[in-house]
């Protein structure tokens, strides 16, 4: 077992009716709010409605517009902008990932002399942040439990995760009837998302039955959940689930102990998303079966299978190399029947620039490092999204 140090200091607030609590929140915050928001599905639901008769004794500023796929060039440094020259108490997040992502960088940048980008490139480490609340509409990220976010950078390719432990929300309002509304295609990529986080913490070199168990019965629930939630948007009971599972499926709770595997996919995925703006969770349901194709081998298959017999039911006394391969075919069947497009060529990706995001993949971050569960060199990347097409 590997050592750990664990602590998430954010406070979870979920159920029905759950933000009727936001004004006493927010009072311990302070009286000057930063609201931060999509592209109008707030409205549409009537949270923001809601959130301004809860706050009408608050002075509330307001950033509305932020992208799937925050941007910094616009909504990060106008939130920055913003909350300096306002004196910005507290952020108060209402939207999905992206949203809270980008409400990340704000509160940081809020902080800090210098340019944002510094801070989400690492180059200077955060000392400070803004305080967070979130209303969190949307089932996928867990960034209302986790320490980071995902900005891009339009005019280079970029798209980066940073993190800070002052960066965990302090609280995070979750009701889960606000995630009826979101669309079909959006339920699936943020449930497409969450399992993949399970899964790139399960394919590590050092398990143990504890966090498998957590990890088996998050994708396990994960699954039934999501055809239940498809076929009946408004069931409570499979919403609460997939949110429960959403929340707790990045932030590294489930992994306690294991060894850190090296998140091969989301690397990949977040230069799908920085060069052609798709969907997270539809890049990743694409790359997942042909990753775990890629890399099956005699040191994988056994890891591979197990997640097979104890996620998809597959018949533990079969041979170990049939049963990784089933278990790989189980993966791409799961997402193809929920509807999820499997093929890069069908979110608009050509084979033109596969080996230019192949080669910044690895700029950005070594995948051939020892500790990476099974190492992928550029050429490898290459070819998995090759077979994703
Ligand atoms: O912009 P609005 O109008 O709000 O609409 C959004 C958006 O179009 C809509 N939506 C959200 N809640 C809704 C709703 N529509 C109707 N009813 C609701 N209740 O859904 C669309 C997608 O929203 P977005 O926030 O982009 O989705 P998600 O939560 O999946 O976030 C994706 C972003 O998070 C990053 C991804 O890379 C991507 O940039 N990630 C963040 C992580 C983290 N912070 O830990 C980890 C992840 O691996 C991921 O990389
Ligand atoms: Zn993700």
């Amino acid at each position: 077992m590997q050592n750990f140090t664990y602590c998430t200091p954010t406070k979870l607030v979920f159920g029905k009716g759950v933000i009727s609590r936001l004004p006493e929140t927010m009072g311990l915050y302070g009286k000057k709010i930063l609201l931060t928001y999509g592209g109008g599905s707030i409205k549409r639901i009537g949270l923001y409605d809601k959130i301004r008769e809860l706050l009408k004794d608050f002075e509330i500023t307001e950033l509305g517009g932020i992208e799937p796929n925050p941007k910094y060039s616009t909504s990060v440094v106008e939130g920055v902008k913003l909350c300096k020259a306002k004196g910005i108490d507290v952020i108060l997040a209402a939207g999905g990932g992206s949203v809270l992502d980008c409400s990340k960088a704000i509160a940081a940048g809020a902080c800090y002399d210098g340019e944002t980008w510094d801070l989400i490139t690492n180059k200077v480490p955060v000392k400070a942040a803004l305080p967070i609340v979130d209303i969190i509409t949307m089932a996928a990220t867990g960034s209302e439990y986790d320490n980071g976010g995902v900005i891009s950078r339009t005019e280079t390719n970029d798209k980066i995760g940073f993190g800070s432990d002052f960066l965990f929300p302090k609280v995070s309002f979750i009701d889960p009837q606000y995630t009826y509304s979101v669309p079909e295609k959006q339920m699936l990529a943020g449930v497409a998302d969450a399992l993949n986080h399970v899964m790139e913490q399960y394919f590590n070199s050092d398990p143990n039955d504890f966090a498998d168990g957590m990890m088996e019965a998050s994708m396990r629930s994960l699954i039934k959940n999501v055809k239940i939630a498809k076929k009946n948007p408004t069931d409570y009971n499979a919403r609460a689930e997939i949110f429960l599972n959403c929340t707790l499926d990045c932030n590294g709770i489930l992994a306690l102990g294991e060894s850190y595997s090296g998140w091969p996919m989301h690397a990949m995925e977040h230069a799908l998303s920085a060069y052609y703006d798709i969907t997270h969770g539809i890049g990743l349901a694409i790359l997942t079966p042909r990753w775990m194709k890629h890399i099956l081998s005699n040191k994988t298959e056994g890891r591979i299978a197990n997640y097979g017999v104890k996620v998809f039911g597959i018949d533990p006394s079969l041979p170990e190399r049939y049963k990784a391969e089933k278990a790989i075919e189980e993966t791409y069947a799961l997402f193809d029947n929920l509807g999820i497009p499997m093929h890069l060529k069908e979110v608009g990706i050509d084979e033109s620039r596969l080996a230019e995001m192949a080669h910044h993949v690895t700029e950005d971050r070594s995948l051939e490092a020892d500790y990476v569960y099974a190492p992928l060199s550029e050429k490898d990347i290459l070819e998995i999204f090759q077979a994703s097409l």
